[in-house]
């Protein structure tokens, strides 16, 4: 069962216009919250910044929190109790032809529930490999967009190379995953790209921070560089699918010689809790 525009359906009976502007021009924005065990998680933090993503790209709301709330829990009442992400989309809407410009328009709003698999921790603690890329997207990372030509050209490198994310780099700057935030860790200082115009800002992000603080650790939202990150203790990265994942090894050289460091260990307890809270 999926939700589109006020309807409870089987996925293979949606119908969307071609003159969506989510299919014409990749004219929307999305999100992406995890549930578990029938627990949606960080809803109100996730809606916060799909406001903001649609604030910046001139699209209504057309929702409430509370009408969110309620078209999530009755989608989540189809399934089976267990975790699940739930994918929110909303573009633009149909227009009457194909033009770049636009006039207000009613939004398609779409939803779906994916099963999320977790990795537990202790597939986590052997350590997962990253490659580094340039940076090639736009400006405005800091809008979930379902524009996502980029990352998913990333994600197939990832693939192709049997890696687990692609770190990127602008301007010999570390930016964020292809679909994470990035984390390092030196002398007991965690370093993150600051949230800016080039990174989305994770809602993982926020509670990885929240957690390394629980776990005593000095906190530093700063830039820093590819050297930086082949020299740090840890290496993390952070989604709300993928949760807190130690990178040991990046562009095939081990990372601390592969040890998962002990901090990993603490913040991902503690982000355990939180889930629990
Ligand atoms: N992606 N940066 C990028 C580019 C992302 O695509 C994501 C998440 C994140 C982490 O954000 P959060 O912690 O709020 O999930 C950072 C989602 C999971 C996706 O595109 O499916």
């Amino acid at each position: 069962m999926v939700y589109l525009n006020g309807n409870f359906i089987a996925k293979n009976q949606c119908r969307i216009s071609v003159m969506d502007r989510g299919f014409l021009f990749g004219d929307g924005i999305y999100e992406v919250v995890s549930v578990y065990q029938g627990k949606i998680f960080s809803l109100n933090e996730h809606l916060q910044r799909l406001q903001k993503s649609l604030d910046s790209v001139k699209i209504a709301n057309p929702h409430t929190q509370k009408q969110w709330l309620e078209i999530c829990n009755k989608l989540l009442s189809y399934a089976p109790k267990g975790d699940y992400s739930i994918y929110f989309q909303i573009t633009r809407g149909v227009g009457a032809e194909r033009k770049h410009d636009f006039e207000t328009l009613t939004p398609t709003v779409y939803l779906q529930l994916s099963k999320l698999v977790l990795k537990g921790k202790k597939l986590l603690s052997q350590g997962f490999s990253a490659i580094t890329q340039e940076d090639i997207r736009w400006h405005r990372c800091d809008i979930k967009s379902t524009s996502l030509l980029a990352n998913t050209l990333y994600a197939q490198n990832a693939k192709e190379n049997q890696v687990e994310e692609v770190i990127l780099q602008r301007n010999n700057i570390i930016t964020e995953g292809a679909t994470s935030n990035v984390f390092i860790l030196k002398n007991n200082i965690l370093q993150t790209h600051p949230t800016d115009n080039n990174i989305l800002a994770g809602i993982t992000r926020d509670l990885t921070l929240k957690s390394a603080d629980a776990c005593s650790l000095e906190i530093n939202e700063s830039t820093f560089n590819r050297d930086d990150l082949m020299s740090a203790d840890e290496v993390w990265i952070s989604s709300s699918t993928r949760e807190i994942m130690p990178i040991n090894k990046i562009d095939s050289q081990a990372i601390n010689n592969g040890k998962i460091g002990k901090y990993w260990n603490c913040v991902y307890d503690h982000y355990q809790q939180l889930k629990n809270d």
